[in-house]
């Protein structure tokens, strides 16, 4: 099509080096072309300057269906006028009515009555002048504006114009379009150029009297398909990046299985606890059991639950080493703090006071919802240092908290087997408008931290919470298996903005 219309166009300019369209839309109607196309056409052909072109704006007036009527006919008030005088004595309204019709004798009386060519008189309605004392007005503005093809210059007021609009009987219509020349590359027949180098062009010698196609640097280019970061990972960026500021160190934790000792009885964690039950806990079946443990350590901690020490009575029971042997996937990453913790004390000269964080993976045997999966990950961070006290905890969670926009915080006794006092978070959350549970924390117990060797005044205050939860409040998601897993949909991940937290 649009090759056809290039055609009639560069024909047309043929006639003569001063050949020229006037205006494309007078000269696409006259032959029989889309208008759109011819457009088209014309700034494809620019690009080439195989044409030049001047682009117009004209704006006419278009006669209404109710005008062409009255062009044809007469206006309203004049065919009530004309039966109110045939009928000489008058006509009540459903008389004329159905002489004129019920539109025309609505309009036409109306304007009569204004123009003083009829009056009331009882129901009836009578004539006021013949019809040789008026001139139908309306009716001839309208047949010269349609013979002026809508340009009421010169014959109407703009006021008069005013009125026939009012009266919707004309309406304006902008157009655009073109006037066409030659321009300074023109022939009667364009040759594409080519886009792309090929082989046969090689092969025959083409290529060098082939006109090729300019580059443009302008154009969109196509979309690189490469990798793109999962809102969960641009969250942790993000939090990654806060707690570096904050002085904190990211811990290894890049091993998803541990052994029982570490997820549970190095926290002082009895055995017997219900967490520690199969339906809590995936253990693992193969290896099921890990290889060692550090002894001397692994004898502190049995002593720690059986008899206790650092004035705690312990759990009095059988430590069992068969149960802290037990391999499963680790249910929290303070598996990986309380490793990180032992290195600590043991490292090569003594203690030194520290911070660390971690953001992975864990894993629980949880009953699945819109917002729990058996798999999450936890943002979790302590500081190790001498004396430290519950002000300490609550100032460094009130720090990080503000730095990701929460301010408004409330702290509430809970129970965790590992930490004394331990507090559940709460944040007013200014997007949700409420407040909602952000994560646990509390102050390592000395039945955890003795047996490793930390100094006796080293406190170890820590927190923890998921990932997933700020994730799908920032990206407003509402089922985690949008976020998670195998029924999320990749072009999400493609087109989710980039995480920005903003200190509150
Ligand atoms: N481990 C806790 C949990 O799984 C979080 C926590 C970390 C609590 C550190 C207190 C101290 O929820």
């Amino acid at each position: 099509m649009s090759e056809v219309v290039e055609k009639a166009i560069l024909t047309h300019l043929s006639s003569g080096a001063d050949a020229k369209i006037d205006d494309t839309f007078v000269w696409a109607a006259a032959n029989k072309l889309d208008h759109n196309a011819v457009v088209g056409s014309v700034k494809s052909l620019l690009v080439d300057a195989y044409v030049s072109a001047e682009e117009l704006f004209t704006s006419f007036y278009t006669l209404s269906k109710e005008a062409q009527d009255v062009v044809e006919n007469g206006s309203q008030e004049m065919r009530v006028l004309a039966a109110l005088v045939e009928s000489g004595e008058g006509l009540s309204m459903p008389d004329l009515q159905a002489k004129v019709g019920k539109n025309v004798c609505k309009i036409g009386m109306g304007n009569c009555m204004k123009n003083k060519w009829a009056k009331k008189d009882g129901d009836k309605l009578v004539a006021l002048k013949t019809l040789e004392e008026v001139a139908d007005e309306t009716k001839d503005k309208l047949k010269a504006l349609q013979d002026a093809d809508g340009n009421p210059e010169g014959i109407m007021s703009d006021k008069e114009v005013t009125m026939l609009k009012k009266r919707k009987l004309v309406s304006l219509v902008k157009r655009n379009s073109f006037a066409v020349t030659r321009g300074e590359h023109y022939a009667p027949n364009r040759v594409k150029k080519a886009a792309d180098l090929t082989k046969e062009m090689l092969d025959s010698g083409a290529w060098k009297t082939t006109p090729f196609k300019p580059y443009n640097f302008l154009t969109v280019g196509e979309k690189v398909g490469g990798g793109y970061l999962h809102p969960l990972l641009k969250v942790r960026a993000e939090f990654r990046k806060i707690l570096m500021q904050m002085g904190f160190q990211e811990m290894p934790t890049n091993k998803w299985v541990e052994s029982s000792f570490w997820n549970f009885d190095s926290l002082f964690q009895p055995q017997s606890h219900p967490a520690r039950d199969a339906h809590d806990t995936f253990f693992i079946k193969e290896p099921a059991a890990t290889v060692s443990v550090p002894e001397d350590y692994y004898e502190r901690v049995k002593e720690m639950h059986e008899k206790g020490g650092s004035g705690s009575i312990g759990y009095r029971y059988d430590f069992k080493r068969e149960e802290a042997f037990k391999n499963l996937l680790r249910t929290h990453t303070t598996a990986v703090s309380s490793q990180m913790l032992y290195k600590l004390a043991n490292q090569p000269g003594g203690f030194k006071p520290a911070r660390y964080f971690s953001i992975d993976r864990v894993f629980r045997n949880e009953t699945m919802d819109a917002t729990h999966l058996c798999e999450f990950h936890q943002v979790e961070g302590l500081v190790a240092d001498y004396n430290l006290s519950l002000g300490d905890l609550i100032g460094t969670i009130e720090t990080f908290f503000k730095k990701i926009g929460i301010t408004q915080l409330r702290f509430k006794p809970a129970f965790n087997p590992y930490t004394e006092p331990s507090m559940e978070i709460f944040g007013y959350h200014p997007d949700l408008k409420k407040w909602t549970e952000i994560g646990n924390s509390g102050m390592f117990r000395p039945e955890m931290l003795a047996p490793m060797g930390l100094p006796e005044n080293v406190r170890v205050i820590a927190w923890g919470l998921s990932l997933e939860r700020p994730t799908m409040i920032k990206y407003r998601i509402k089922n985690i298996r949008d976020l998670f897993g195998h029924k999320v949909e990749m072009a999400r991940t493609r087109t989710a903005p980039i995480c920005r937290f903003e200190e509150a």
